[in-house]
């Protein structure tokens, strides 16, 4: 599973990065970004449901 950010989308509201820190965390302009290239095994429910609570669809899980 992979999770891809889009940084036009994202408003730094910061709910995927406290309910997944696995695979979100912030990048330089201060925008959630994936900081893996592959979910991690685990952590794929916690990745479904930062994507489904992200206030502007800005994550795209695949
Ligand atoms: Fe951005 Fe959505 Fe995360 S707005 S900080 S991608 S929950």
């Amino acid at each position: 599973m992979k999770a891809v950010v889009d940084q036009d989308l994202c408003i730094s509201c910061g709910a995927c990065i406290d309910v997944c820190p696995e695979v979100f965390d912030w990048n330089d302009e201060e925008k959630a970004h994936a900081i893996v290239d592959e979910v991690p095994d685990g952590q794929e429910d916690q990745a479904r449901e930062a994507t489904e609570g992200c206030p502007t669809e800005a994550i795209k899980i695949s």
